[in-house]
């Protein structure tokens, strides 16, 4: 089979990873890749938003899958483009990714179907936003309605700081469109964990927890990240909690999806809060997580080809998937200063060879002049399996102390378990 992955990541490079292991597979293009990336597979020079440039290359390259790692190619329709040309695409469609690409909506949905999440109000204007938010209590949240690269969220510790963000969204257009309509919704106490499950329509197979270090800095400081590190299981993810979100959320999202008529197949992400009234549904992404899936992928045991297939045949039923008991950390490398402003273009140096417990996942790197060099805030994602969480946290530090270049950051506590729930 030849393969196409779009993205640029270290989710993208794990998804590759892990699909070379596949005997089904002959050849990996990536677009547009990175410089880890194009180890293993042929990095092509079109954007993950050019859907229009990808049809051209999936249709002249014979590509007998594709799969979709960001968000953006599935909000604009690239799986319905593909589809019409008869190709087969691993991620669901412009209507189901709205589950995603909508807060407003997708919080419409939960509530509609009682899916337990946060109390919460959209607005479509500021001055009824600015009235009403009071009501909520301090702190709240205020999060874009549409797609703004995980910024979009912020927690407001009183009405000054409140007032602010509803002006930055909807009067400023902080984040252009998206911001256009808000939700506030009711702050939640708890412990976050998040569940990627598989999708074919009909049935929702949940993978291993995992748990993401949304902040900058050490002990939860700093400012919010595309992530810093992640862990596999989850912290505080027993055979309970397990139980019930399967129940009261997964279930009930699959059903509510078939009443609305929307056929999603790919990965659906539940984001959770586990609180003491039980686990809270904070968002859906209709994609891997990144993080997430450095960590998710490394215990996966069976062909990851096998389950896409199975996804989009609505076969899922009658395939097993099987995990690694281990568990698994990834430490994020990122560059000096970022999430705010940072350089790039540093050689990167003390690579060591990927074994099958140790892999370094490249998440923004480039090659020039035969050299690795950074091209981007995260740099590097390093993952380890281990017994424990410790055993596997110990080994990712140890790789991550090899390597170094310029202005280079980590968080020191990634998998370091501090509280209890
Ligand atoms: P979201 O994109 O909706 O998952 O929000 C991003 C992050 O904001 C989450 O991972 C949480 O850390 C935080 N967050 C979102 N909604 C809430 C909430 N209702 N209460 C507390 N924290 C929240
Ligand atoms: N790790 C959060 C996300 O992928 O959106």
């Amino acid at each position: 089979m030849n393969i196409l992955v779009i993205g640029s990541g270290g989710r993208e490079h794990a998804l590759v990873w892990k699909i070379a292991q596949s005997p089904r597979v002959e050849k990996i293009y990536c677009a547009p890749g990175n410089g880890g990336i194009g180890e293993i597979a042929s990095c092509i020079d079109i954007k993950a938003d050019d859907i229009d440039g990808l049809l051209k290359f999936a249709l002249s390259h014979d590509i007998d899958l594709t799969v979709v790692g960001p968000e953006q190619p599935l909000s604009l329709g690239i799986v319905d483009v593909f589809m019409k040309s008869n190709l087969r695409i691993f991620g669901p469609n412009q209507r189901a990714a709205i589950l995603e690409g909508s807060k407003a909506f997708s919080k419409n949905f939960m509530q509609k179907y009682s899916i337990p999440t946060a109390k919460y109000k959209n607005y479509h204007d500021k001055n009824t936003a600015l009235a009403e938010i009071d009501g909520f209590g301090y702190p709240l949240v205020i999060k874009a309605d549409g797609l703004a690269a995980g910024k979009g969220v912020i927690i407001a510790e009183d009405r000054t700081e409140a007032e602010e963000a509803i002006k930055g969204m909807m009067a400023d257009k902080k984040f252009g469109v998206a911001g256009s309509t808000i939700v506030v919704e009711e702050f939640l106490q708890g412990k976050e964990a998040s569940i990627l499950a598989f999708v074919d329509g009909n049935v929702a197979i949940p993978m291993v927890s995992a748990q993401d270090y949304k902040r900058a800095l050490d002990d939860d400081k700093g400012l919010n990240t595309g992530g810093m590190g992640a862990v596999s299981p989850a912290f505080y993810y027993n055979d309970e909690i397990a139980e019930r979100v399967k129940q009261d959320i997964i279930n009930k999202t699959v059903e509510a999806l078939k009443a609305e008529n929307i056929e999603y197949r790919g990965v659906l992400y539940f984001g959770l809060m586990l609180t003491k009234d039980g686990p809270k549904l904070l968002e859906y992404n209709a994609r891997f997580g990144d993080p997430e899936t450095e960590v998710v992928l490394m215990r996966l045991e069976t062909d990851l080809i096998d389950i896409m297939d199975a996804v989009i045949d609505e076969a899922l039923e009658n395939i097993d998937i099987k995990w690694s008991s281990d568990h698994a950390v990834c430490v994020v490398m990122t560059s000096g200063g970022y999430p705010e402003s940072y350089d790039t273009g540093f050689e990167i140096k003390g690579f060591i060879p990927n074994g099958i417990d140790r892999v370094t996942f490249h998440a923004a790197t480039a090659i020039k002049d035969g050299k690795t060099i950074t091209a981007g805030g995260r740099v590097l994602v390093v993952s380890a399996l281990g017994e424990t969480t410790k055993e596997a946290c110990e080994k990712a530090y140890e790789v991550v102390s090899k390597m170094d270049f310029k202005k280079a950051f980590y968080r020191k506590d990634i998998g370091i378990k501090k509280d209890s729930l």
